[in-house]
């Protein structure tokens, strides 16, 4: 049997807060479906927002104390079974007990005392995994100290380490004033971390993995690219025998419109006209006209500049100068939040806007809306657009990272793709991409068959998780 713990900072349904926590929370369960020859463990911090029912039906594991640096921290491990996955919460409240998950001044402190609390545990949990999944900037020190201090010792000697990139832009970087004090690092590791005059933690896992991983085949190119590196492009280049992309899949039974109770009515592509229902109790909810022939633009995303809302400011005015209506859900940059909140109050029967985080409302639009909009500057996977397309929502979106991999331009000629794309990133591409769509919709043969299309596509965990067996396999 062979054992794989993942080690991350979020995870479905405990914690999260963007597409890792998806990741986490079904990849696992995808594994060993997939094999009867592996046990895969996730590790993640307990934090406060983790539900009550999930707390009170874990066990407490094992307790120690935590050296960092000059710190003595205490130590809990947690355990709970979500199916065949167990999953250990690291447990302290000083570090943990948090109104949010990131975004505190010790950001830094508080994952490197989480990862060599995740070093130190396996012993005390008696599971010493042959493969070490790192996922992201948080769990980067793993990586490091695996292969800087633990794997001379005798329990840790034949352990490899995976690391894996859901998002380059966040690399954690720190001055080099902690790289003992925090970082439990010494001036001969100095190197490993260093990029361009910072500590780059990120940059220390891409060095000291054996496998580097990323969540689509398209992204794992661009990566090694100026434009998309985040700075990082000379060491992935150096270290590019190491880097594969593996797409990520959805969970095909959490979004499933023929049983989800989140959604009005549920449907299959055989009774796709239920959409409908859905449709119109979702212009209720956001106070439009109901109506079941205008088409609904949907957008369902963090408001960051670089999932493309650059481009949709821009051209907003022209979209909804047609004959559709356009809803957003999301949260994120202030800039964005006023813009679209001032957009909705302009266009009242046209555009709805709810600046929230909701998992239910969320899956109510992938059900009801006709077109999903995704014109992300970058995106490493992105889930989405696979989201929507399980629902039967169009998919509208630039040809980049993970987007490319899963969504290929509708030929109605051929009858084949499933979806809309555009390659460059500006703003009347986009909306001539729009614009296409639109003629798709009003012609009723091909826009069923793009729907068929959309909606039949494999989007499950099915094929990736045996290509990530292989892959930790190989090592
Ligand atoms: C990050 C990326 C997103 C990807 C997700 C899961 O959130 O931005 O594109 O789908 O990680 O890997």
């Amino acid at each position: 049997m062979k054992k794989i713990l993942f080690v991350g900072s979020e995870a479905v349904p405990f914690a999260a807060t963007g597409g890792l926590g998806d990741v986490l929370g079904s990849l696992p369960a995808a594994l060993m479906r997939e094999s009867s020859d592996v046990d895969v463990r996730v590790v993640m911090p307990m934090y406060q927002v983790v539900a009550e029912k999930y707390k009170s039906q874990s066990k407490l594991v094992a307790e120690f104390t935590v050296q960092l640096s000059w710190r003595k921290q205490y130590c809990g491990v947690w355990a709970y079974k979500l199916g065949a996955v167990t999953y250990y919460f690291i447990d302290n409240e000083y570090y943990f007990k948090r109104q949010s998950l990131y975004g505190s001044f010790d950001d830094g402190e508080r994952y490197a005392y989480f990862c060599k609390a995740v070093m130190e545990m396996m012993p005390y949990i008696d599971f010493m995994p042959d493969i070490l999944n790192c996922h992201d900037w948080q769990s980067a020190l793993c990586v490091i100290y695996l292969k800087r201090k633990y794997c001379y010792l005798e329990a840790y000697s034949n352990m490899k380490a995976v690391y894996t990139i859901h998002n380059i832009d966040y690399q954690g970087i720190y001055g080099f004033d902690i790289l003992g004090d925090i970082f439990c690092l010494d001036s001969w590791d100095r190197y490993v971390v260093e990029y361009d005059g910072c500590i780059n933690l990120t940059k220390g896992a891409i060095v000291c993995c054996d496998k580097l991983t990323t969540v689509s085949p398209n992204y794992a190119n661009e990566i090694q690219t100026e434009y998309f590196s985040s700075g990082l492009h000379h060491i992935l280049g150096m270290n590019k025998d190491k880097i594969c992309g593996i797409i990520n899949g959805i969970d095909v039974d959490y979004y499933n419109p023929e049983t989800d109770t989140a959604i009005t009515e549920r449907f299959t592509l055989d009774t796709i006209e239920k959409k409908t229902a859905n449709k119109l109790a979702l212009q209720k909810t956001f106070g439009l006209p109901e109506n079941a022939d205008v088409p609904v633009i949907a957008m369902v995303s963090r408001l960051a500049s670089h999932k493309g809302f650059d481009l949709v400011r821009r051209v907003a005015d022209e979209i909804l100068a047609s004959d559709v209506q356009f809803v957003l859900l999301g949260t994120g940059e202030s800039e964005l939040e006023d813009f679209f909140a001032g957009l909705a109050a302009r266009y009242p029967d046209k555009c709805g806007v709810m600046l929230a985080f909701d998992k239910n409302l969320a899956k109510q639009i992938y059900a009801s809306a006709d077109i999903f909009l995704m014109p992300s500057k970058s995106e490493p996977c992105g889930l989405a657009q696979m989201i929507a397309s399980r629902y039967g929502t169009v998919p509208v979106v630039r040809e980049t990272g993970g987007l490319y991999d899963t969504i290929k331009p509708f030929n109605p000629d051929i009858g084949e793709g499933n979806g809309v794309t555009f390659q460059t990133y500006n703003a009347h591409d986009m909306l001539d991409a729009v614009r296409r769509t639109l003629a798709f919709y009003a012609d009723k043969k091909a826009w069923n068959k793009l729907v068929a299309n959309a909606m039949t596509c494999d989007f499950s965990w099915d094929a990736s998780a045996k290509t990530y067996l292989k892959m930790y396999e190989s090592l």
